[in-house]
């Protein structure tokens, strides 16, 4: 357990809420410090669109702050699209777990991404630096220039070389979707200088790593996956410092992709226990990954050093086989639910990248994405055994195991 560093004060408080608290206390508590003076045990959910005011000379005066520099208004809210209340809680508390001073939502991982995009570009730096792979979105998202953004691919140690005056980003994850293949941040984020780096932090969470902490000025989470936890939400969420938040606060009020208030109020419960569900997920995984490596029928597994709760195998037998057989296992696309989830990354959450790029990247087309859950680990074990099928005296060929 390591504890937090403190932050600036919110000193909205019952206590002080810039004492060191561990990981486990923030997850439980951040964003919700005021409740109890309140008289309120779980956080009010504001479904508000619009706020009355008497007073529009204030109204103006709170807009123009807004407009000049993002700053999250003071005083009563505005309007929807500017913030909603049960969302700053939920942005609150992830700026706490990663260590950054603020936090923006959106309404999906890629809505998040796409306003860090639109924000590099608006300050005319339509270059990005990446590293494959990415989730398959992000990657195309790039490599498709749709946000009018242009990037050149590299690996770790091309970074600096890579680097353009016009370069407004590097974008990494680590540990990537889906091969799980893990980059050392503090070395890239030394690489890239004074250009901001992104790191994804879906799959570790600030409860394996901070990336922040490695010198990440941006860290992203799809906020769909393991922040909400029980696969009911889609979201996204950007942790940074402050100045950077009014950048990406500026163009959510712009375009739009804010989050519903619902599923701010979801997210939060979730981080409540996010600690402990990658903990006890992590474990299952270790031990799946351990059961995977030493079976005949599987020809390669990838877990992080890190740890965390997702595995990466290659089987000798056809991939598509093993998606068929799973009965207790859900046979789907995202991760990070409670229930563990499998999916074959070529036919799904990659399939949209180049065939090419996407085996260049290490994504074969017989790698499966395993996604634990908290169910227990010998009867997922019992599942995954009856899935992987009899073994195959000889490999399936690619092209037959591959249609
Ligand atoms: C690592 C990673 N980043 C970003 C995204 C995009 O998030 P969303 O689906 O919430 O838009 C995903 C989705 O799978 C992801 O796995």
């Amino acid at each position: 357990m390591f504890t937090l560093a403190p932050m600036d004060s919110a000193s909205n408080g019952a206590f002080d809420t810039t004492a060191p608290r561990a990981l486990a206390t923030e997850a439980v508590h951040a964003g919700r410090d005021d409740l109890a003076r309140q008289g309120l045990h779980t956080p009010p959910i504001d479904l508000s669109t619009t706020y009355p005011s008497y007073d529009s000379r204030a109204e103006a005066a709170r807009i123009d702050a807004f407009a000049a520099d993002g700053a999250d208004p003071v005083g009563p809210p505005v309007y929807g699209r500017l913030g909603n209340p049960t969302t700053a809680r939920f942005e609150t508390a992830l700026a706490r777990l990663e260590g950054t001073e603020s936090a923006v939502a959106f309404a999906s991982g890629m809505a998040a991404l796409s306003a860090v995009l639109l924000t590099r570009s608006a300050a005319g730096l339509r270059h990005v630096v990446a590293v494959r792979p990415l989730y398959g979105c992000s990657d195309h998202l790039l490599t498709a220039g749709l946000l009018g953004t242009e990037v050149t691919w590299t690996d770790p140690a091309g970074i600096a070389d890579a680097l353009r005056p016009d370069t407004g980003l590097v974008m990494v994850e680590s540990p990537a979707n889906p091969t799980l293949a893990e980059t050392d941040l503090r070395a890239v984020a030394h690489a890239c200088g004074s250009v901001p780096l992104l790191a994804d932090n879906t799959f570790a969470t600030p409860v394996l790593q901070r990336p922040a902490g490695l010198g990440a000025r941006l860290v992203l989470h799809s906020a769909t996956k393991y922040l909400g936890g029980h696969g009911d939400v889609l979201a996204g969420v950007v942790a940074c410092d402050e100045e950077f938040a009014g950048h990406l606060r500026r163009i959510r009020f712009a375009t739009g992709g804010v989050l519903h208030p619902l599923a701010g109020y979801l997210l939060l419960r979730g981080l409540a226990t996010l600690p402990v569900r990658v903990r006890a997920a992590s474990a299952s995984a270790a031990e799946l990954a351990r059961r995977l490596a030493a079976d005949p029928r599987v020809a390669r597994v990838r877990y992080p050093r890190l740890g965390g709760a997702m595995i990466a195998f290659e089987t000798h037998g056809d991939p598509h086989e093993v998606i068929s057989r799973v009965r207790l296992i859900t046979p789907a696309v995202s991760l990070g639910s409670v229930d563990t989830l499998i999916q074959h990354p070529a036919s799904i959450s990659h399939r949209i990248v180049d065939a090419d790029d996407r085996r260049g990247a290490g994504v074969s087309d017989r790698l499966l994405r395993l996604s634990v859950g908290l169910e227990d680990v010998d009867d997922l074990w019992a599942d995954l055994d009856g899935a992987l099928g009899t073994p195959a005296r000889t490999p399936v060929p690619l092209s037959e195991a591959v249609g």
